[in-house]
Order: C-alpha cells, then sequence, then structure tokens
C-alpha cells in the first residue's frame, strides 16, 4: 500500500476539531468512531485511529491500518488472531453514513475505504451553492484568539539582504497569510540588525564620505555592500580609523546626538533599499530592529540574575543551558550587549509584553543552537512553558549554486537580491514575448512586462516555499521558470487555463454560471470530476493541516496536486460547448476559487491570463 504523506497525523492546533468538515475528517471521525465501538480499550491500549490517503484510487481513497497494531496488543483470550479478524471488527462497527460507498479489508488487514460519489456531488452542491464557490463554507473559524509573533526577514542594515534573507522573508510571508486565513492574528516583526559595534565604523565612513552632517537626501548608498565592506577595510588598515570608530561606539550607546544622527541616516538608507524588496515581493513586515531592545537588556539581565541564572566567565555574564557546550553571553567582558543580549530581552518582551502565544522565528539553520538556547533559558527564568505558549525556530537550510557550493555570483560575490529578482522576471519578459510572437498566449503587448514579474516573483516564491525549509537547495532558473513539472510556473499556466474557460464561457457562449439560483445543480457522472470534487472537498483539512504545523509546503502540495486533477478533468471532460457546461464551469470556478486562495497564501500574485 502507498500512503500520501502529510496528513498521518491529526490537526493539534486550535481549530476546534468539530468545525473542520473537510473530507478527510468526515472519514476520519467515522473510523474513530468504528475503531471505539469495535474496540473500547484500543485507546487505554495506546492505539489511535490511523486512516491515511491512499495513493492509487482502485484501493479506495482511504485507507485504516490499525488492524496490525491492535491485534498485537489485544488481549489473547479475546480470540482475533489474525489482523484481518480485528479489521473485520472494525469494518462492522462503521456507523451508518452516507460519506463512504463500500470498504474492503485488504492484504495482511488493511482497510480500503471507498468515498461515495453522491456524497461528493451532494457536498459540492452545498458548496457552490453557498455562493463562495469555495468548499470552506463550513469551516469553523478558529475558536481561540491567538497572537503569534513572526520574526522573520531581519535582514542587517548597512549590508545587502542576501538569498538567506529572502528565504526567510518569502517563509515569514506565507506562514503569516497562513495563520491570518484561519483568523488567527500575527504580529510581523522585522527584527533588522541595527545595533552593534559595526556602528562606529559605518558612522567614520559616512562622515568621511558624505561630511559632518550627512543629510539622508545627500546619500546615495545603491551599493550597501561595498559600502560595508569599504568601512571593513578602512577599519582593518587604518589605525586612527579604528580608534575614532571605537569612540563613536561608545558616544552612539550613550546617546550622544550627533552619533545617533548619522546612525539613523544609515538605518534609513538601508531602509529605503529593504522596502524595494518588500514591494516587489508583497511583504508587509514590521520594524522592531535590535535598537528596540537596547534599553530593555539591563532590567533583564538584572532579573536573570536575580534567579540565580547569571554566572561569571571570564569577566562576562553567561547563562549556561543544560546540553550546550557554550553558553549564552548576555554581557560581553567589555560590558557590552550582543546578540545574545538582544533575544533575551527581546524574548521577555514577546511574551510578557506583548502576551503572544506562539514565536516563530524564522532564520537559516546556523542559528538554531542561539535559539534553542534562548527558548530553554525563557523556561528556565519561568517566562513561559510549553503549555502557556509556543516558541519555535524555522530554521531553513543553505541556498546553493549549481556547482552545490553557497549560492555565489560567478565572481564569488554574494549575490544581491534585487539582481536576482531582476534576472528572473527578465527571463520570463523574455519568454513570454518569444510566445506571444508565436501567436500563443492571450497577453496584451502592454501587460507583458506586469505579467512577467508576477510570474518571476512568483515562480521565485514557489521554488522556495514547495519544498521542506530544512532542506538546502540548488538555485536553478531554469528549473523555477520550467512550465512542467511541480512549478509556480506551471500552476500558475494551469490556473490561467481555467480563468480562461469561465472567460470563453462568457465571451463566446453568453454563459456565466449564478450556482446560488435554485435551479442550479451540479451534475457529476464523470470519474474526473468526481476526483476533483474530492479533491476540493479535502481543502478544510488542509487548511487546518498546515495551520498546526506552520508549513507553507503543505499548501505547495496541496495547490499542485489541485492542478493536476484539475487539468486532467478540463482535459478529458469538454466544459465548452458540452451539456453538462454549467456544472463543469461551476467546477472550473470552484477549482480557481481554491486555487487562488492557497496562491495567496503563499503571497503570490496570479495572473488572470498568461
Ligand atoms: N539579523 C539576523 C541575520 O541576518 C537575523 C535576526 C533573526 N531574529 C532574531 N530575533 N535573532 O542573521
Amino acid at each position: 500500500p502507498h500512503f500520501t504523506k502529510g496528513f498521518a497525523d491529526a490537526p493539534t492546533f486550535v481549530v476546534d476539531s468539530n468545525e473542520i468538515t473537510g473530507v478527510i475528517s468526515e472519514v476520519r471521525l467515522i473510523f474513530r468512531d468504528a475503531l471505539y465501538a469495535a474496540f473500547p480499550m484500543a485507546s487505554a491500549l495506546g492505539v489511535k485511529p490511523a486512516v491515511t490517503l491512499t495513493k492509487d484510487s482502485k484501493n479506495g481513497e482511504f485507507q485504516c491500518n490499525n488492524a496490525m497494531e491492535l491485534c498485537k496488543k489485544l488481549p489473547k483470550d479475546l480470540g482475533f488472531r489474525a489482523p484481518r479478524d480485528v479489521a473485520t471488527k472494525i469494518v462492522e462497527c462503521v456507523p451508518k453514513n452516507d460519506v463512504i460507498e463500500k470498504v474492503e479489508v485488504a492484504g495482511p488487514g488493511f482497510i480500503n475505504i471507498f468515498l461515495s460519489n453522491a456524497y461528493i456531488v451532494k457536498e459540492m452542491n452545498n458548496a457552490v451553492k453557498s455562493g463562495s464557490a469555495k468548499p470552506t463554507s463550513k469551516m469553523g473559524k478558529v475558536s481561540k484568539d491567538s497572537l503569534t509573533v513572526v520574526d522573520f526577514s531581519s535582514p542587517n542594515i548597512a549590508k545587502d539582504m542576501h538569498v538567506g534573507h529572502l528565504r526567510s522573508t518569502i517563509i515569514g510571508e506565507s506562514v503569516c497569510r497562513i495563520l491570518e486565513y484561519q483568523g488567527h492574528k500575527t504580529k510581523r516583526v522585522n527584527h533588522v540588525g541595527d545595533w552593534g559595534t559595526q556602528f562606529g565604523m559605518l558612522i567614520q565612513y559616512l562622515k568621511e564620505k558624505f561630511g559632518e552632517n550627512p543629510k539622508m537626501e545627500d546619500v546615495d548608498i545603491q551599493d550597501l555592500t561595498g559600502f560595508y565592506k569599504g568601512a571593513k577595510v578602512k577599519f582593518d588598515e587604518d589605525e586612527d580609523f579604528k580608534k575614532v570608530s571605537q569612540t563613536n561606539v561608545v558616544k552612539l550607546q550613550a546617546g550622544d546626538e550627533g552619533c545617533k544622527a548619522i546612525w539613523q541616516v544609515l538605518c534609513d538608507v538601508s531602509r529605503k533599499e529593504f522596502e524595494k524588496v518588500y514591494s516587489r515581493l508583497g511583504v508587509t513586515v514590521e520594524e522592531c530592529g535590535e535598537s528596540f531592545y537596547n534599553d530593555k537588556i539591563p532590567g533583564t539581565i538584572e532579573e536573570l540574575s536575580a534567579l540565580g541564572l547569571v554566572v561569571q566567565d571570564g569577566g562576562a555574564k553567561c547563562i549556561f543551558v543544560p546540553g550546550f557546550k557554550i553558553p549564552l553571553m548576555v554581557q560581553k567582558s567589555d560590558g557590552g550587549f550582543g546578540y545574545d543580549s538582544t533575544d533575551m530581552a527581546a524574548i521577555s518582551y514577546r511574551l510578557r509584553e506583548l502576551k503572544a502565544d506562539r514565536i516563530v522565528y524564522i532564520t537559516d539553520f546556523t542559528q538554531g543552537d542561539h535559539f534553542s538556547m534562548c527558548f530553554r533559558a525563557a523556561r528556565m527564568a519561568g517566562w513561559y512553558n510549553p503549555t502557556s505558549a509556543d516558541v519555535v525556530h524555522i530554521g531553513f537550510g543553505v541556498v546553493q549554486g549549481e556547482d552545490g557550493k553557497r549560492f555565489k555570483t560567478r565572481s564569488g560575490e554574494t549575490v544581491r537580491l534585487v539582481d536576482l529578482l531582476d534576472e528572473s522576471v527578465r527571463r520570463m519578459e523574455e519568454s513570454l514575448r518569444e510566445r506571444t510572437k508565436e501567436g500563443k498566449g492571450s497577453i496584451a503587448e502592454g501587460d507583458i512586462r506586469s505579467t512577467a514579474e508576477k510570474i518571476g516573483y512568483g515562480a521565485i516564491k514557489y521554488f522556495d516555499l514547495s519544498r521542506n525549509p530544512t532542506s538546502n537547495y540548488i538555485f536553478s532558473y531554469d528549473k523555477m521558470l520550467d512550465t512542467k513539472g511541480n512549478t509556480g510556473v506551471y500552476l500558475m499556466f494551469a490556473y490561467a487555463r481555467l480563468k480562461s474557460i469561465i472567460a470563453k464561457a462568457e465571451s463566446q457562449h453568453g454563459v456565466k454560471v449564478d450556482a446560488t439560483s435554485p435551479e442550479f445543480n451540479m451534475q457529476m457522472t464523470h470519474k474526473n470530476e468526481h476526483r476533483l470534487g474530492f479533491e476540493l472537498l479535502k481543502f478544510p483539512d488542509v487548511l487546518s493541516s498546515v495551520t498546526s504545523t506552520l508549513s507553507p509546503s503543505g499548501v505547495c502540495e496541496y495547490l499542485y496536486n489541485l492542478a493536476l486533477v484539475a487539468t486532467s478533468f478540463v482535459t478529458e471532460c469538454k466544459v465548452l460547448g458540452s451539456d453538462e457546461m454549467e456544472s463543469r464551469l461551476a467546477l472550473c470556478e470552484a477549482t480557481a476559487g481554491v486555487m487562488g486562495e492557497c496562491f495567496g497564501m503563499l503571497s503570490i500574485d496570479v495572473p488572470d491570463k498568461i
């Protein structure tokens, strides 16, 4: 038997389980009841209902796998010798329902479950008739009004955002949208690196380049990385420069107006560059950088010290966390505060001032230990416990070049984000022009550029979001811009195809379906219609699963399968001009509707026409 991964665990987080009425949970509930009716002791034996999706519909749509495990655990005197006997007993106890057509005991004791087509038609009819054309109508809203702080993007001032920040930005935006879709409150936090000893040299360098009192308008630094490097070289080579830089740090920390003003200019200049990327990608994030916590750090250290958690180690103040060799350093031996200090003040603020129910940090995986230590220290301080809040780090893998090494430009420089976005759009624009020249597609000349932007950015996002965040991936324009396979481009084409059918129905056949009218009823007889209906009816379950696992890749996986099934549907079932035109159009609309919601959660702005 083959199982589709992804739905093996029942949803756990905040959505009230009796409110989820996707087809997967319907079947799960039926088999939960059957299992407990057949074997009331199952739960005491530690056997939980296990219903999975099958890969091949000739074995039914679902499979219940409890019999094997249960058979081993049941007391011998009950007389169940083989798993097949156990399975038969479960089958006998399946309550009367209109969801399942038939069940079969197969192989060593699997239960194959076949969905009722009549049920699919009935549910799809209800869904489209509800007017939303999306089978979400029965979706309950989230029962708990929880707040999730999502710490993402978080680039560093006076440095360009790099492809790691791109991953954080893309994943973070999508995580927020998934939560918000279900009515959760989020606070999107950009923890920018706007504080630290590097500002001493940056202030000095800026003064030397743009005068004693540089104004934002006068400062034009397109190339932040070059600027940072220039300062660093000078710092390493020039003793005098180094000395003034160091006094600048002290002055800045002490609140010196002059230094603060220049620091502000540096922040504003960088912010302007970051904003360009955010607006291109449709990302919203609120800046609350390291400097915000600066005056909160001394109090935090005091509190941690009073709790007996802080140890003096070679002049520095440290917190040793069980299981880690290096400690968290909350104050350096020279009295300065660093990354660890800031994050301890930040976690305290988020849990106790913002009263976050959940905090999600999104950075590359190399920072995993840092966050584990912070979380552990916060728990040792009693700031939260696993039942009061959920604090997690999503650590993503490295983006690699085609050579398998860290992604760099040909000359070995880190790739600037803007260049990467430009390149994706450029290539897409080129291929769209090509298509138009060949007489394909339906984009007007004037829309080519904006369509290329949507697809270009969307393709990058999908390429990133569709994989498990912890894995490394090889950055490849060719792969991500491929019109075939599991790519954003393929999905956008599949979506546009549905949209174009809907548009043609109106323009060429004068038909616009009103599924809400009393006369309208879904007619679904073809197997591809049933398959598509089944796929659509999973949507509420997918939502609850991705919300509990915070997994954009779950949305991608669903979207891709939906697109495949929808493509077979429109390929094999004639829509335009057929007898079933209205009903089939309603299916197209429902599918486009659900796909649109998924694109939205992935923050992919999808064109209607390609
Ligand atoms: N600025 C850091 C970096 O570029 C990421 C900050 C992540 N957030 C945090 N609270 N430490 O790697």
